[in-house]
């Protein structure tokens, strides 16, 4: 097995690439980012210790493939993840890596006759639609409520038949667009193909910031006991998301890549599921509690750009079709990611702080 990993320094990239190397230590694995991700830089050293050969490269440049080996399946693990970008700023930088970037992929993929794991997500799903799920106010969070009016929602959350017209943001989009395009690949040029839409993923090594991997800025934030604030939905905190630990995310790829012809041309639902979720008013008390430290949450009123009351995974079809269901919870999950900002924390500092 040879492997390529795109977005291979980056959180999920390096995470699943480690990983990989230490089950399968024969498997060639070689990764590929242009380490546009603040704190990437940080993996290179972990790649190099786990065996994995690092190609300093671009996606967006089609001639940046020429330098890479052969290979016989792709993960697409690059990209520009936040789903801020583009909004305030040109889209072009998004566009280029999360759209075209992935057709780049695809088309090596095509060349190599590689197979592709696609890592996609909930954003697809559009911001109007997500604005009908009934919910109701408790002390914590926002719930599901039963009746629904709209296909794809449950109580068990947000299911592949969720509605998919309308606006997701610019992110969500070119998410969606790659989707459409990997479906054609598989579909016209045989293409072996599994797309994963993940809702939130977290662990150690994801170098969260203020737009993207709010989890590990919670805890990072807890840790240097800094300033957080509440954002939107009437500054309640009560907005809620599954969050899914990027070793369960592992076994899930492990379980696709070994079996993909069982699963070709898939889209999935990936996440925590309703069982390992959290508000961040919840999050606030869980990095309290595991770091003894308590700190200032300020309170906004006004919803953000492309903010979301509430996102669940449904993963029944995933868990119908591999059996594979996430096993981590949430407290397992923050301390875990407290640990490792402890035993990294000067490394850390400058990129968390
Ligand atoms: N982290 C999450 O919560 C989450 C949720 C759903 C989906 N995803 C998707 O999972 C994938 C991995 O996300 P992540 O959390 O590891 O993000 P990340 O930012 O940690 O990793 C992405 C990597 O891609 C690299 N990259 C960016 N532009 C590139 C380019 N033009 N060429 C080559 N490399 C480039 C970055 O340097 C970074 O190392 C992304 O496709 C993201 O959209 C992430």
């Amino acid at each position: 097995m040879k492997i390529l990993i795109t977005g291979g320094a980056g959180f999920v990239g390096s995470s699943i690439g480690i990983l990989l190397k230490q089950r399968y230590p024969h498997y060639q694995i070689f990764a590929l980012d242009n380490l546009k991700r603040r704190g990437s830089e940080l993996n290179l050293p972990r790649l190099k210790e786990a065996g994995i050969i690092f190609f300093h490269g671009d996606v967006r440049n089609p001639e940046d493939f020429n330098e890479l080996p052969e290979i016989n399946f792709i993960i697409e693990a690059s990209a520009e993840p936040s789903v801020l970008a583009g909004i305030n700023s040109t889209p072009d930088y998004l566009v280029n890596t999360n759209l075209s970037g992935t057709v780049n992929c695809l088309n090596f993929a095509v060349k190599k006759n590689a197979n592709f794991i696609f890592l996609s997500t909930s954003r697809v799903y559009p911001i109007n639609q997500i604005e009908k799920i009934i919910y109701e106010e408790k002390e914590t969070r926002f719930n599901i409520k039963e009746k629904q009016n709209i296909s794809g929602i449950s109580l068990t959350g947000i299911s592949e038949d969720f509605p998919l017209e309308g606006y997701r943001s610019i992110y969500g989009a070119t998410k969606l667009c790659s989707e459409y395009l990997i479906n054609e690949y598989q579909h016209f040029y045989n293409l072996k193909t599994v797309i994963n839409r993940c809702g939130v993923l977290t662990g150690p090594w994801q170098m969260g910031k203020v737009d993207q991997g709010v989890v590990v800025l919670w805890m990072a934030r807890h840790f240097w006991k800094q300033d957080l604030s509440y954002i939107g939905f009437n500054g309640s905190g009560k907005q809620v998301r599954d969050i899914l630990h990027v070793n369960d995310l592992f076994e899930l790829t492990d379980y696709q890549i070994h079996n993909i012809d069982k699963i070709n041309g898939e889209t999935y639902n990936v996440g925590g599921g309703k069982d390992v979720s959290v508000s961040l008013k919840e999050l606030t008390h869980y990095c309290s509690e595991i770091s003894g430290n308590t700190i200032s949450i300020n309170e906004v009123k006004e919803n953000r750009t492309a903010d979301i009351s509430l996102y669940i995974t449904d993963n029944s079809k995933v868990t119908a079709a591999t059996g594979w269901e996430p096993k981590t919870g949430t407290k397992e999950i923050l301390k875990n990611i407290y640990d490792w900002i402890k035993n990294n924390e000067q490394q850390l500092y400058p990129i968390l702080k």
